[in-house]
């Protein structure tokens, strides 16, 4: 059981100087104290703590209810620490730093064994990254410490993507929250594991494939990824996740396809709602869906998805059906949550 905590929130406005704002100095001291503080991210908020500190580490886990063998990435403010957590750095990975960091990637490197057990599940290695919000690198600054955060939710349900979600979930199960407003990206970093001659995604996320390949030439992604059967490489995969309780089916093909799936559902008696682009909600003549944004603008849609995704438990629905879209550039991280929360595709 998690222990029980008033949570704090601190509600800190972009346009304040952040480096010395007596809220993140405060949240950054609480980090040092060993207590555990939700901050925002340009993907997703995410749940920190002290990641040298076990039982520090040990709330977030029971926070969220997160099974223990799903290591966590550490998040730091500055490049050069990270000489120090690591055993060594492979020239594609200072390619990667350089190019992509503050941002989205989260490089797996072989661990030094600096940090605590539970942060890396056992495993020899170690996710890092430095976020690129404001917010985040001026906490990470202050508390100067590694800071080890999964997303801060609920295990099983979306990250959050705004300091209500993480209230939603986890409120009285941790210490502080940190608004920032809400997330960018919208969906999580892009996981690549730099300990493998040639890199590899174990999770696709806000920086995409065609970036990094126009960076370090190809990679691979893991076979978990491109079927089902395999044994995912990265823990965290293996997870249904995002999953509201309302069935999601994603339908392929165009609206026609669409339509004749809800009308059968409909002749059942089911109440259907539409997860859909503008565009086809247009088609569809249903207004005020769950829509996700315009069909060309896939940043803006993505960045929804985590909140629509909650939305649904709140409405009246028996089946939701999603639309599919193109797995190109951040196509692919949309489609990978949206496949991980649905129960069936119809093609
Ligand atoms: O955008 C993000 O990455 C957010 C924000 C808060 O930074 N964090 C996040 O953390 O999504 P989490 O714990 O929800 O997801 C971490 C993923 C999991 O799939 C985990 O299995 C994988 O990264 N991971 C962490 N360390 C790993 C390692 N050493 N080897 C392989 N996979 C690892
Ligand atoms: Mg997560």
């Amino acid at each position: 059981m998690a222990e029980r905590h008033e949570t704090k929130q601190w509600s800190v406005p972009n346009s304040e100087p952040l480096m010395n704002h007596p809220s993140i100095k405060e949240a950054a001291e609480w980090l040092k104290q060993g207590k555990t503080v939700a901050f925002p991210t340009e993907t997703v908020y995410g749940l920190g703590a002290d990641a040298t500190n076990e039982a520090a580490v040990q709330k977030i886990f029971e926070a969220k209810g997160r099974p223990a063998d799903n290591p966590l990435i550490v998040h730091v403010g500055k490049v050069d620490t990270v000489k120090e957590y690591v055993k060594e750095i492979p020239s594609h990975a200072w390619i990667l730093m350089n190019e992509f960091w503050p941002g989205p990637l989260t490089i797996i490197l072989p661990s030094k064994g600096v940090f605590a057990d539970n942060v890396t599940a056992g495993l020899e290695t170690v996710g890092i990254r430095i976020p690129d919000h404001p917010h985040a690198i001026a906490l990470l600054t202050l508390a100067a410490i590694p800071v080890a955060a999964p997303s801060a939710n609920r295990s099983g349900k979306p990250s959050p993507t705004s300091s209500e979600h993480v209230m939603d979930d986890l409120k009285g199960r941790i210490h502080g929250v940190l608004d920032g407003g809400q997330t960018g990206v919208g969906v999580e970093s892009t996981v690549i594991d730099c300990t493998l001659d040639r890199p590899m995604i174990l999770r696709p996320g806000g920086v995409t494939k065609e970036e990094i390949e126009a960076t370090i030439g190809p990679v691979d992604v893991a076979p978990s990824l491109l079927k089902d059967d395999d044994a995912p490489r990265s823990p965290g995969m293996k997870y249904k996740h995002y999953a509201p309780d309302v069935p999601i089916w994603i339908v392929e093909g165009g609206a026609e396809n669409m339509n004749k799936v809800a009308n059968e559902l409909k002749q059942q008696g089911k109440h259907v709602g539409f997860m859909v682009s503008q565009e086809r909600a247009q088609q569809l003549g249903v207004e005020k869906d769950l829509i996700l944004g315009e069909r060309s603008q896939l940043n803006e849609m993505t960045s929804r998805l985590y909140d629509q995704l909650r939305k649904i438990d709140q409405l009246n629905y028996d089946i939701v059906l999603a639309e599919s879209f193109s797995k190109i550039g951040i196509g692919v991280a949309l489609m990978n949550r949206l496949e991980r929360a649905a129960s069936k595709i119809i093609e």
